[in-house]
């Protein structure tokens, strides 16, 4: 018996890029004239920034943090820490966080909180997908691409237990 998840397509290559596309111009219209800085979460948020910001024609600039609040495995353990922290500076930029994916909400919480204590001028979230039903703490996502069912999704950059990030699609795992 072999009991490995196999991941079956949720959003195709074509959706997403018909996503990133439209998260795209909407940032691009509210950040015109502006120089933001977009900051990645890494690393299930690199495939998404690569995507995103080769259709924004901004003088922007891009971070990279890393938190972690999985312990491996698909259920969360509960606790963010910094495990790669910032190197510029925010104070007074117009900051856009750029996440992977909002499940309980805690991850992008606490990088708001810590971000909000830097003194940015302003601060806004990009999420190419969001999982509502799983929210412990409330986030307002600004700029979104998919509102997803509770399932574990790999794949365009998510992982599980760090496989299945190069997956071109959006996949659900299933037994
Ligand atoms: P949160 O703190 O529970 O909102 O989620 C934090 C992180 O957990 C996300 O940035 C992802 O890296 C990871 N995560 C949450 N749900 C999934 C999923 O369905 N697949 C892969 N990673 C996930
Ligand atoms: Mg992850």
């Amino acid at each position: 018996m072999n009991s490995q998840p196999e991941p079956r397509i949720l959003f195709s290559r074509e959706e997403i890029a018909a996503a990133v596309k439209r998260l795209a111009v909407e940032i691009r219209k509210d950040y015109l004239g502006k120089r933001p800085i977009l900051i990645g979460i890494l690393k299930g948020s690199f495939m998404f920034m690569a995507d995103l910001i080769r259709l924004l024609d901004l003088p922007l600039e891009v971070e990279f943090v890393g938190l972690s609040s999985y312990r491996g495995g698909t259920e969360s353990w509960g606790k963010v820490k910094v495990v790669q922290s910032l190197r510029s500076s925010v104070k007074g930029r117009h900051v856009l966080v750029i996440e992977d994916i909002v499940d309980t909400g805690l991850t992008t919480g606490f990088l708001l909180k810590y971000l909000w204590k830097k003194k940015p001028a302003s601060l806004k979230v990009c999420a190419l997908t969001d999982k509502p039903s799983r929210r412990q703490t409330p986030v307002t996502i600004d700029y979104l691409g998919f509102t997803v069912p509770n399932k574990f999704l790999v794949g365009y950059g998510l992982d599980l237990d760090q496989k299945f990030r190069n997956l071109p699609d959006i996949c659900v795992l299933e037994d």
